[in-house]
């Protein structure tokens, strides 16, 4: 099996690269990604150095550049991850998320379908549906009500990806997952960002009154789940992918148990200005990927927490690298100023 995975140098798509040379150690990779900001080789490292993937840098707004991939390549399926993923940076500059995520996505449809691949995962997100009150859960049914850039430019994709299916029969698939954590998540993201500010010893800024609530998945429990959607999953369908119940909780009291393991003081959690046009809870039903595939999440978010923490403790150059570089200075500039 030959497949194409973009966004492979970003965090859910590095650990997928990991997931499947584990879980499918025949299948020849592509890593594709065009390395922004969030796309890091250091996560590739040694899959790179042992030659078990070939990789590509690649703009996916690049038409030109896509179509010699494609062309080089009979990919049998296409697991796209490529994507600008974060909604604090959607709200100062969404234009770069409409070319990405929607224009990008395009791009990709535009040549799977002429070099005849025979699947395409498109892997999206939650936050399509918009927010959610203190109950309920979104099912795949659920109409789009998306708040930001972010999640508009998200629900564009999901759009184009199954209007190619009902125009062209296009073979895809669509996945919307809650939030991840786990190994190689970028530190501007809330829980590698409390990791490490915690061992840090800087602040902790929680938006707002701290109650928003996240459902929480462990990354290779959502790569799992891609996994067997890109198996098993019908053309045409959409798959939400969510968390075990008891990892339901609000951003406060993540903030605490990170605290507790780390062995540090709550003082440092500092209250600062709400997100703009911020979600208060979201939450999915997966029960239509169980009964397809069988899937359930396997890791509780206790477990997944001390793993995670322990990867940060013993990579503290990964992201101290990144924290020291050109995005502290963005960090510092946008949001130094919002207690
Ligand atoms: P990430 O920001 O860590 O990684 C995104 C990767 O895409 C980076 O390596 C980046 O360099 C690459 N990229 C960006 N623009 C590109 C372009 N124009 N061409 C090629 N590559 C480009 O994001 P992530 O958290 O790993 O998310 C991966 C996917 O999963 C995204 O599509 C996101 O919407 C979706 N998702 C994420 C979560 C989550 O909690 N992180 C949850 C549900 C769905
Ligand atoms: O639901 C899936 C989505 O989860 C993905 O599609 C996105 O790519 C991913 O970034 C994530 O979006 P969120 O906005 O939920 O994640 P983030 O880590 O940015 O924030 C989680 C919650 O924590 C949210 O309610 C905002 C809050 N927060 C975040 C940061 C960065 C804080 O209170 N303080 C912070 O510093």
């Amino acid at each position: 099996m030959k497949i194409l995975i973009t966004g492979a140098a970003g965090f859910i798509g590095a650990n997928f690269v990991y997931h499947l040379l584990e879980n499918r150690p025949d299948w020849e990779i592509t890593a594709l990604d065009a390395l922004t900001y969030a796309g890091n080789l250091e996560n590739l490292k040694s899959p790179l150095e042992a030659k078990q993937i070939k990789f590509e840098k690649v703009d996916i707004c690049d038409e030109e550049d896509l179509a010699r991939v494609f062309s080089s390549t009979q990919f049998d399926q296409v697991y796209h991850f490529a994507a600008e993923s974060h909604v604090d940076r959607s709200i100062l500059s969404p234009n770069e998320f409409v070319r990405t995520n929607v224009l990008g996505t395009q791009n990709l449809i535009n040549n799977a379908r002429k070099y005849e691949v025979s699947k395409f995962i498109h892997v999206s997100t939650d936050e399509v549906y918009g927010t959610l009150g203190e109950t309920g859960r979104f099912v795949e049914e659920t109409p789009l009500d998306p708040s930001s850039a972010y999640s508009a430019s998200k629900a564009g994709s999901d759009m184009l990806v199954l209007a190619a299916f009902r125009t062209h029969g296009f073979n895809a698939v669509v996945t919307r997952c809650t939030n991840n954590y786990g190994p190689y998540q970028f530190p501007e993201k809330l829980i590698p960002l409390v990791i490490s500010n915690v061992m840090e010893d800087k602040k902790l800024p929680l938006y707002g009154d701290g109650t928003n609530v996240r459902s929480w998945i462990y990354v290779r429990d959502h790569c799992e789940a891609v996994l067997r959607v890109g198996e098993k999953g019908a053309a045409g369908e959409v798959y939400n992918i969510g968390g075990p119940l008891e990892s339901e909780v609000p951003n406060k009291e993540i903030m605490l148990k990170i605290l507790s393991i780390l062995g540090k003081s709550e003082d440092l959690i500092e209250y600062v200005t709400d997100r703009l046009g911020h979600d208060f809870r979201y939450a999915v039903d997966s029960s239509k990927l169980k009964n397809a595939t069988d899937w359930e999440p396997s890791i509780s978010l206790n477990e997944g927490l001390e793993t995670t923490i322990n990867w940060y403790k013993e990579n503290t150059e990964w992201w101290q690298k990144i924290k020291s570089g050109e995005y502290m200075k963005y960090y510092e500039k946008n949001y130094g100023d919002r207690s």
